[in-house]
């Protein structure tokens, strides 16, 4: 018998030359890449038994940085870059800070960053720091430093990368085309956590792109979930001290507010909160079939289940969860969610034995 043939591998490229008709880049633009993008779309066999739909997980976490700022990060450092910029700089919750981090350090670019002191979960930060970046941790939250970095970023010669910076949401929007290029259609539902409102927003866009090209013919509808002590659009004013263990989306003015309330009237869905015992909760519910995502990403499974018990999600239909970051991004929050204790036990084959006849 001859061996098989090895399959040919072909190369993923990263967004800006897999997505290249859709974003603003030219022959000009350098050709930056950390392998961003093409992340796995799995199915959620737990989640879709608890509610009669097809539930499809979007893993963001498995890009470059271990979140989907890669997307859009990509995007702005690479225009950065070509317009001769020598920093880039942003106001972070920690994941946007990894991902300017690692891209700039990619570019040859400084990075500076501006984090609320406190509140930024371990991982985030030592990916920031070990790419070099200039850090500074501000004794307030994310929404004083990102109105700080905005002020900053006009005096001085600085491009801000903050999703403020319209090319981070035309980068993000290339997660909608491969959830559509997956699928072979839009979703019925896209549940997805909402922080600073621009991922929601650049979906929006995404999907709106695929649908008038024609490449699908239908849109989701589009749930956003806030974490319940940050809720400003939820409340419809914004909170000036927010409140969450999902520090991810601990955020009080929603910078891209407006664009996720637009996405979410005209798509038919709606933005809503989810408490922190809600994401715990869904948090766990992931952990237990295998998917590690951080806090702040399990707040889209906590809305898709809170939405089921209301009776709005429809039997058969389908929907996707963005996970939007890796849970190894916050150890600490793991190590306290976890249940059950870790023996320490002497090194004999006995006593290992008789626990593990205990335990099975
Ligand atoms: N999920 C994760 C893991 C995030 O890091 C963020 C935002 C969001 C969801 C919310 O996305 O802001 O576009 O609505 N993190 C930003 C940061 C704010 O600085 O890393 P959004």
């Amino acid at each position: 018998m001859t061996p098989k043939q090895t399959p040919k591998v072909r190369r993923w490229p990263g967004v800006l030359a897999a997505y290249r008709e859709w974003l603003p880049v030219n022959e000009d633009t350098p050709p930056l890449s950390l392998g961003e993008g093409h992340t796995p779309l799995i199915r959620s066999d737990r989640l879709s038994d608890a509610t009669g739909a097809e539930v499809y997980l979007k893993l963001e976490g498995a890009n470059p940085t271990g979140s989907f700022k890669d997307r859009g990060m990509v995007l702005a450092v690479a225009k950065a870059a070509e317009a001769g910029s020598r920093a880039v700089v942003c106001a972070s919750t920690g994941n946007t800070s990894a991902s300017a981090a690692a891209y700039a350090a990619r570019a040859g670019l400084r990075c500076v960053i501006v984090l609320p002191h406190g509140y930024v979960a371990a991982g985030k930060l030592a990916q920031a720091r070990i790419h070099g970046a200039e850090m500074v941790a501000l004794e307030g939250n994310f929404d004083d430093a990102l109105r700080l970095v905005r002020r900053l970023a006009q005096e001085l010669p600085v491009t801000l990368v903050n999703s403020v910076n319209p090319l981070r949401l035309q980068g993000q929007q290339t997660a909608a085309f491969e959830v559509c290029d997956a699928l072979g259609r839009a979703p019925d539902k896209l549940c997805i956590p909402v922080g600073n409102a621009g991922n929601i927003s650049a979906y929006w866009m995404g999907f709106s792109a695929y649908a008038e090209a024609g490449i699908v013919p239908n849109r989701p509808q589009m749930y956003g979930f806030e974490a319940a002590g940050a809720a400003a659009l939820v409340a419809g004013h914004p909170i000036d001290h927010p409140e969450t263990f999902a520090t991810a989306i601990r955020i009080g003015h929603p910078a891209s507010g407006h664009l996720a309330l637009a996405a979410a009237q005209a798509s038919g869905g709606g933005i809503r909160a989810v408490t922190d015992e809600e994401i715990a909760a869904a948090y766990r519910l992931l952990a237990g079939e295998g998917v590690f995502a951080e806090p702040g990403s399990a707040a889209s499974v906590a809305g898709l289940l809170q939405l089921h018990r209301q009776g709005r999600v429809a039997s058969g239909e389908t929907v996707v969860c963005v996970l939007t970051g890796n849970g190894l991004k916050d150890p600490d929050s793991a190590m306290r969610l976890a249940s059950g204790e870790m023996t320490v036990l002497p090194a004999v084959e006995r006593d290992l034995q008789r626990w593990l006849e205990g335990v099975l």
